[in-house]
């Protein structure tokens, strides 16, 4: 046994002795109370919750962020009540506290586990300075449906791009130790299933088959649980006819039983009792008895478990066993805070908020999320000698809270620095900037705003839009059945268009959107996301040349809703689609007969590719991608295979590039997706250099649920493709055979 595996196995029992001795002091009332979490929004939380903390009544609180109104809620739980136990404080650190870092949708774009990690260092610094030593993140659930307004806290569509940064922004909330100042335990969300709402309406009902779930939605919260994950917070959603907080299949069977995650399951806003609203229970204490049954340790913002959960006991349907179990899985994640050591917060022991290595972090995430879209005979960059005039124009140009997104309890939108303000302040005196903002808010309609705007551009070199969605928009309960631009936006970018000036579309928003109506009529586009904090500079370097945009779509852009769900890791069906089949609606001939032979799994009005795939994303350099191989060509059972490509950089630009690999396995006993991602690297490559890029995969990476629901990897032949996206054609092969 290594040094550290031994002290670690030593700190571990040390804990479950601590647990099991404070257990035996506890009377069922103080169990229960671990086992309630509770709102405690305003300053005079002590005072309304006072009682219930000195009677041992409350294990959690969320919603407070203010140091002082939490150290007196510790100070009351740890020196008034019987037993002194810390509370957790949770709160929805999401993509930042004070410094709000992109969206996760936008973090993903990165394809850099750097900046989730980072990002969620930064996060956990500043939110520890305040007192929350819980956060509810990172949100891993699998999203492929631009209409949910939640897919903004996701990580995209991809199971393994998902995976792996969910399991970075575990390490960057939780440190290498859960005790250190400054570290905050996270929280995996929604378990499970919750990014497949129908029609993507929040809350609605999801049906996966187990296969799918297991293939697909499972796999990052098993990621996680390998980065250490503490905590999981249960799904709002049912998942086929039982709600996830109900949902013994998912919280004992996989969670405990096949993951051995011993940590604590939370579960979602009053969801125990909202058992009931969805159809499952009768009553409150129906709900308390199945939510507790099936594995939920911690009811957040409800009552159901304080009101009726001594009395299950009493009558002998919940066992004192399973409250015992339920509460030492939430002393041990507080035993391993270190939080019955040090209860309280000191802020000057912390960097200070908003520090210049969290502005640092927050831009180069920003500047890592931008995804080029399209650069028509390259528009962009915009270069300070060819141009001496500009209109910047648009409701998200000098947005400061819009650029922040959705879930910033406690960004400010004051330190926001916007992309106006960053392209003045770069472009100074060489650049006429004119700015007509042309719409009070994304949602507004066509008004004279709009020939201030055309007049502007009409004089202006170049016309610049900041275009999207505001932050309200997206988010919980924030989903939209039409996910083209808002308002009359595609209306301003037409009439700017017929200026005949140059038009650059910047877009920040919280979702992918449809962009055919805008697509033709604007010559470059950068897709922002919600930025953040610093978004702004991040913009302007990247408009400017001053960066080269290496952002790639974590999430497949449609050409209209209609298309939706659509995603790159599909299946092939028994009729795949292809060109030569594809025939679309207006080339239909009159009178045409139907036929069965030769069709093909398509939409005849929007064909069967999307307007931008995953992993799409321009560059200012030229990228060139040959010569893949693959070594050996034949892998036996239990061996590694290298995958290799040369990726060249023609231009004379130095850029990062995401290099993706992706595999297809070809015949399987459960059909596999046409591609899935399996590996991806962010590289540097100056002008005129050749790098050779090696992936090596080996029988996990290409294991999957078999029809036993038991993970295989099974012997034939596989496709695998490098390249820049996940349309590349560079593709080789390789066979796993069974020879040892
Ligand atoms: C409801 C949301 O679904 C969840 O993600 C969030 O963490 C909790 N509310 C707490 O605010």
């Amino acid at each position: 046994m290594s040094a550290t595996i031994a002290e670690s196995t030593k700190e571990t029992a040390a804990i479950e002795r601590r647990v099991e001795a404070l257990l035996g002091q506890m009377t069922l009332a103080e169990k229960i109370g671990q086992m309630s979490q509770l709102n405690a929004s305003d300053a005079n939380a002590p005072d309304y919750l006072g009682d219930a903390l000195r009677a041992g009544r409350v294990g959690s609180v969320l919603n407070v962020a203010d140091v002082e109104v939490i150290n007196e809620l510790q100070r009351i739980a740890v020196e008034e009540s019987r037993l002194g136990i810390p509370l957790l404080v949770g709160r929805d650190v999401i993509h930042g506290f004070k410094t709000i870092m992109p969206i996760p949708l936008g973090q993903a774009a990165s394809f850099n586990p750097d900046v989730a990690r980072d990002g969620a260092r930064i996060a956990a610094l500043e939110a520890a300075s305040a007192g929350i030593n819980w956060t509810f993140a990172p949100m891993i659930d699998i999203s492929r449906d631009a209409r949910w307004g939640r897919i903004a806290e996701s990580l995209g569509e991809d199971p393994f791009l998902t995976g792996v940064l969910g399991a970075a922004m575990v390490q960057g909330f939780q440190g290498d130790d859960l005790a250190a100042t400054g570290t905050i335990a996270a929280c995996a969300k929604h378990f499970a299933g919750y990014g497949a709402s129908e029609a993507g309406r929040d809350y609605s009902a999801t049906n996966i088959p187990e296969n799918e779930l297991r293939n697909v939605y499972l796999r990052p919260f098993r990621s996680a649980v390998d980065a250490g994950v503490t905590t999981f917070m249960t799904s709002f959603s049912e998942l086929d006819g039982v709600p996830a907080t109900g949902n013994d299949f998912l919280l004992r069977q996989v969670l405990r039983d096949e993951w051995s995650f011993d940590g604590f399951v939370v579960s979602d806003w009053d969801s125990v009792r909202q058992l009931q609203v969805h159809g499952l229970t009768a009553d409150d204490r129906e709900s308390a008895y199945m939510a507790v049954t099936a594995g939920v340790d911690m009811e957040m913002a409800g009552d159901a478990y304080i009101s009726h959960l001594e009395g299950l006991v009493e009558d002998g349907r919940v066992s004192v066993d399973t409250i015992d179990t339920r509460v030492a899985n939430i002393l041990r994640i507080k035993f391993e805070l270190g939080l019955f050591e040090k209860p309280y917060t000191d802020p000057s022991r912390l960097p200070p908020l908003v520090s210049d290595d969290a502005l640092q972090v927050a831009r180069q995430a920003a500047l890592q999320s931008v995804v080029m879209l399209k650069n028509d005979a390259n528009a962009l960059p915009l270069s300070k000698d060819s141009i001496s005039s500009l209109a910047v124009i648009g409701p998200l140009a000098d947005a400061p809270y819009e650029q922040l997104g959705t879930w910033i309890f406690d960004g400010e939108p004051e330190l926001t620095i916007t992309p106006l303000a960053s392209l003045r302040d770069q472009l100074s005196e060489e650049v006429a900037i004119r700015y007509v903002r042309a719409m009070e808010t994304s949602r507004s309609k066509v008004s004279p705003a709009f020939d201030e705007a055309v007049d502007a551009a009409r004089e202006s070199d170049v016309a610049l839009l900041f275009l999207g969605e505001e932050s309200i928009l997206s988010g919980e309960a924030h989903s939209r059945a039409d996910i083209n631009l808002p308002g009359d936006q595609a209306e301003l970018v037409r009439r700017v268009k017929a200026t005949g000036k140059p038009v650059i579309a910047v877009v920040l928003a919280g979702r992918p959107l449809t962009l055919s109506n805008i697509v033709d009529n604007v010559d470059a586009i950068l897709f922002a996301w919600h930025p953040g904090t610093m978004g702004g500079p991040a913009i302007a370097d990247l408009l400017l040349g001053v960066e080269s945009p290496s952002g790639k779509l974590p999430a497949t852009f449609p050409r209209v809703v209609g298309q939706v769900p659509i995603y790159y890791n599909r299946k092939n069906t028994g009729k795949p689609p292809i060109p030569e089949t594809t025939v679309l609606i207006d080339d239909i001939p009159v009178g045409a007969r139907q036929t069965s032979v030769g069709n093909t799994a398509y939409h005849l009005d929007a064909g069967y590719t999307p307007l931008y795939s995953f992993g799409h994303g321009l560059s200012y350099a030229a990228f060139r991608y040959d010569n893949i191989r693959v070594s050996p060509a034949e892998m036996s059972v239990g061996d590694t295979v290298t995958i290799s490509a040369d990726l060249s950089n023609d231009s004379d630009v130095a850029a990062e590039e995401v290099v993706q690999l992706y595999v297809r396995d070809l015949a399987a006993s459960v059909t596999r997706p046409i591609r899935e991602l399996k590996g991806f690297k962010r590289v540097l490559v100056e002008p005129g250099q050749t790098v050779t890029i090696d992936f090596e995969i080996d029988m996990d990476d290409l294991s999957f649920f078999g029809r036993n629901m038991q993970l295989t990897t099974e012997p034939g032949d596989f496709h695998v493709w490098i390249g820049g996206s996940s349309d590349t054609e560079l593709r080789s092969e390789f066979r796993l055979v069974n020879s040892e």
